[in-house]
């Protein structure tokens, strides 16, 4: 019998952070991707799906009058596949309420930032504009508030004198790329769990996120 945590990984674009995780030695062992649902029919991560004969879908919120319906007929659409996680990966939408709580404690988010420090778009940008002399990802828990869940781990990188918003952008996603697939392989292993706003990994609160 395959115990493995069935996960759905959302995407609007590349998907190289679902290609990690498909890449990564849990991937079939701890939990395996059971479907990758794109918001955008041209988005390359689902081919990469595709090419490990993952189940996609695509649900183009073009389609939908208002976000509440398209939400609703998202969450029919993973409902489908039975997850005990979604996982967000590049999904570049804003999630209704209704959506988050549907997923409370069920659902990851990587955001291309050491949060709290610049939630929303263009982050790279903003770090160099800032003046930053670090920068990194987050992965946390989905909460209402956009990129504002609990935290649970980051990955840094140092920003150094010549960056631009593209190398910075490199060098995080690399990191990215080991931070999610070890997050994911938390929560499948049932180490990891959301109780009330707090994270707890091995039993014990997360004073701060873990380091990766
Ligand atoms: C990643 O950098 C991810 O952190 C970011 O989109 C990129 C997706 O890349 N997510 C967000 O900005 C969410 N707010 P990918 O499609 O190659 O995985």
């Amino acid at each position: 019998m395959d115990t493995s945590l069935p996960v759905v990984v959302l995407i609007s674009g590349d998907g190289s952070n679902l290609q990690a995780l498909l890449d990564a030695p849990a991937h079939g062992h701890d939990y395996r991707v059971v479907a990758v649902i794109s918001n955008r029919a041209d988005a390359h991560g689902l081919e990469r799906a595709m090419q490990r004969g993952i189940p996609t879908q695509v649900l183009n919120h073009a389609d939908f009058a208002c976000r509440d319906d398209y939400d609703n007929a998202l969450m029919t659409l993973i409902d489908g596949f039975s997850p005990r996680l979604v996982v967000l990966a590049g999904f570049m939408r804003i999630l209704t309420p209704g959506f988050t709580r549907h997923y409370a404690g069920h659902m990851l988010n990587i955001h291309p930032s050491l949060l709290p420090r610049f939630q929303g778009l263009q982050t790279h940008r903003r770090a160099l504009e800032a003046g930053e002399t670090e920068h990194g990802a987050s992965v946390h828990f989905v909460a209402e508030e956009l990129d504002g869940g609990p935290v649970i781990a980051q990955a840094r990188v140092p920003i150094l004198a010549d960056d631009d918003e593209e190398r910075l952008a490199a060098r995080v996603l690399t990191r990215e790329h080991q931070l999610y697939p070890t997050v994911v392989e938390w929560f499948a292993q049932g180490r990891l769990r959301l109780n009330g706003d707090r994270v707890e990994l091995d039993g014990k609160a997360l004073a701060k996120p873990v380091a990766i």
